[in-house]
């Protein structure tokens, strides 16, 4: 049996307000804590989105009433509200600002709506970004003019973790984050996990090459925090004619990443580091007392979508096996989940903001 600290996810999409039917705070945060985590960041992209006080209530309520896990909620960086974001900061996650196309409604196109969000927003959180490739670079030229943290989601390309690299090393507050898609699959895993259906594909970033994953692989030590990007959507959507982009994956990062562990590409104390104790420092996040999680590090089975707390109800990961199971999870001193089983009560999750 291994003891690891509670770990925390800083890049989760729950859906609620607005999308329940996909996951809500009770699904989710069940999910978050049978996949090993005790604590998460919630993404604004919700209907409505959460931009301001008002809907910062609405979803706080929610998380309040059904949370199983501990939690903190992320604005999201709109044309107007840079002012009233920067006021609500103590009561965020921190401030996610959408660079490039994705799902759901914020996105910010013209890079004189980044300015004010540069400006006011406090420079003790990061400001997260989702920008690839040469969005990644304008996000961090603006960094370095204002004089600020910035924290790269879901990274992919080869050539977006050697700039972070090299931003780093001229001194930039540049962090990152990767994702499992982004570490286990590749673009030519498409047809032999998507049976057919070309949509269980589509996510944001999309999947890259073989030779963007070996570099992400290269390069760990550039990479602060691992983040499942849990972005639930069902399989009928998926399969439609529109399909979402999004993987679900609270569930199985920790056990895809353990894999890695026993093939010797990565070591326990990078998990404890990428899942604790980076986000911890990078999110100004406080530590949870009496807080863990043991793992079976022996124990190998498949990874199927029915065994999930997710309500989304598939996994590109379906039938995969991995090695190294959560068998108990202890958060704040109470057994939250032993042997598959939830055991805490809707409600018991506590904003850490
Ligand atoms: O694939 C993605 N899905 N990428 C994102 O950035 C958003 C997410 C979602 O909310 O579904
Ligand atoms: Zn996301």
């Amino acid at each position: 049996m291994l003891k690891i600290p509670g770990l925390i996810d800083p890049h989760v999409h729950i859906r609620e307000p607005g999308a329940t039917h996909k996951e809500d705070w009770d699904t989710a945060t069940a999910a978050a804590l049978a996949g090993g985590i005790t604590m998460l960041l919630a993404m604004p992209n919700t209907n409505p989105a959460i931009f301001d006080a008002s809907t910062l209530e609405l979803a706080l309520a929610a998380a309040k009433a059904k949370a199983h896990c501990d939690y903190a909620q992320f604005i999201g960086a709109g044309p107007g509200n840079a002012e009233v974001a920067a006021q609500l900061a103590p009561r965020a996650a921190g401030l996610k600002m959408y660079l490039d196309s994705t799902f759901g409604e914020l996105r910010l196109d013209d890079m004189s709506l980044w300015k004010p969000h540069f400006e006011k927003y406090p420079k003790n959180l990061p400001l997260v970004v989702h920008s690839e490739s040469r969005s990644m670079a304008a996000a961090i030229l603006f960094a370095a003019i204002y004089d600020r943290p910035v924290h790269i989601a879901h990274i992919s390309l080869k050539e977006e973790v050697l700039l972070i690299k090299a931003a780093k090393e001229h001194g930039l507050k540049v962090t990152c984050e990767v994702c499992p898609q982004h570490l286990f699959l590749t673009k030519d895993d498409i047809p032999s996990f998507s049976g057919g259906h070309p949509g269980r594909g589509e996510v944001r970033p999309r999947l890259g090459s073989k030779e963007d994953v070996d570099a992400l692989w290269a390069n760990l030590d550039v990479i602060d925090c691992f983040a499942s990007d849990h972005a639930p959507h069902t399989l009928e959507e998926k399969d439609s004619d529109e399909p979402p982009p999004g993987f679900p994956g609270v569930e199985t990062t920790l056990a895809l990443l353990l894999t890695a562990v026993h093939e010797a590409r990565l070591t326990i104390d990078q998990i404890i580091e990428k899942m604790h104790t980076n986000p911890k420092r990078i999110f100004r996040l406080p530590e949870q007392p009496e807080t863990w999680v043991e793992v079976d590090e022996q124990a190998t089975y498949e990874i199927h979508a029915v065994d999930m707390q997710s309500r989304c109800g598939w996994t590109p990961f379906e039938g995969r096996q991995v090695k190294g199971r959560v068998t108990r999870v202890v958060l704040r001193g109470k057994d939250v989940f032993k042997d598959g089983k939830l055991l805490v009560e809707k409600g018991f999750g506590r904003n850490v903001r």
